[in-house]
């Protein structure tokens, strides 16, 4: 089974995908938080940076955009391919307001005339690299999606990524794994499931209600137990020392590249996740003013 790791902006920089394979490893791929395609095609300096080949050496990666331009994600296909990647993925999902009220996003979902036309017009040129998508099952209601899947499934993406909640499902948890049975039964290309896959009981679940399951995405598990990939090969849930170390080299490459005070609010965010539900721990982690008593509030 292919596991991705998912794409998570503001979080799965460069410095996090580097120490997780050096770490802990267990991922095929690591995906590139979306860069959001603009009238002008330039992409902002942590784009560029997240993209720079030598940001990502050693990794397998793949980069996505976030458009509703067929022109414009045409033109950073090229730009993708220049840079010496195979493969590009579509962003459909990202149920932010501020990205679904221009109609991008999985705010794409909620024209699927406008979605058909869209992707009529990608497909109609030859590409540079395989274009895989990452979509949710529908804007509003989960009914769309057997709609979506009959516009999906007619064109030849490299895989399609399902999350398993329509944008109005936004994190909450409500979701609904039987739409990617319903993609697996409707033949659709290399279906990847995503959502809630948080222990390997969860991915063994997956299995077994769905054996055919040729790929996974996983990524809150993963952020809050990195091991988690490594278990699925057969491999060890993290000792605590190498928590301790995780958390160490992330702190000290976010120093390095920002400054002391984003990489602390980069590390307390992180740390909260093993944590989800543990309020004393969030309260220690909160006040926290440096890494020693990051550790000690998460110890
Ligand atoms: C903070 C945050 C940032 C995200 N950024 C992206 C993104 O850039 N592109 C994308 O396709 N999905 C993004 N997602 C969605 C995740 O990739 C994933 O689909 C979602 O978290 C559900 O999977 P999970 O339950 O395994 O976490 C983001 C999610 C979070 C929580």
């Amino acid at each position: 089974m292919k596991i991705y790791f998912a794409p998570m902006e503001g979080i799965t920089d460069g410095i996090l995908r580097q120490t997780h394979r050096k770490l802990f490893g267990g991922v095929d791929t690591y995906c590139l938080p979306f860069h959001k395609l603009t009238q002008s095609m330039t992409l902002t300096a942590r784009e560029k940076r997240d993209i720079d080949p030598a940001e990502n050496r050693g990794l397998d990666v793949l980069p996505q955009a976030l458009t509703r331009n067929p022109e414009h994600l045409l033109a950073w296909l090229d730009e993708v391919s220049g840079l010496g990647y195979t493969r590009a993925d579509l962003n459909l999902g990202c149920p932010s307001p501020t990205v679904t009220k221009g109609g991008r996003g999985s705010g794409m979902l909620r024209d699927p005339g406008y979605l058909l036309s869209f992707l009529d017009y990608v497909f109609s040129r030859p590409l540079p690299l395989g274009l895989s998508v990452k979509t949710r099952i529908g804007y509003e209601h989960p009914e769309e999606w057997e709609r979506l899947l009959s516009i999906l499934a007619d064109y030849p993406f490299d895989h399609v990524t399902i999350h398993i909640r329509t944008m109005r499902e936004q994190y909450t948890a409500s979701n609904h794994p039987e739409a990617f049975e319903a993609a697996v039964r409707a033949g659709i290309a290399h279906p990847v499931y995503n959502g809630d896959l948080r222990t390997p009981a969860d991915v063994a679940g997956l299995l077994s209600r769905c054996p055919s399951t040729e790929a996974v995405m996983i990524g809150r598990g993963l952020l809050a137990d990195p091991s988690l990939a490594r278990q699925l090969r057969g491999g060890a849930k993290a000792s605590r020392e190498e928590l301790e170390e995780w958390y160490r080299l992330l702190y000290d490459g976010w120093n390095r590249r920002f400054d002391r005070v984003i990489a602390l609010g980069r590390i307390k965010k992180l740390m909260e996740w093993p944590s989800e539900g543990d309020i004393r721990c969030r309260r220690l982690l909160r006040r926290a003013r440096d890494m020693e008593e990051c550790i000690r509030a998460i110890s």
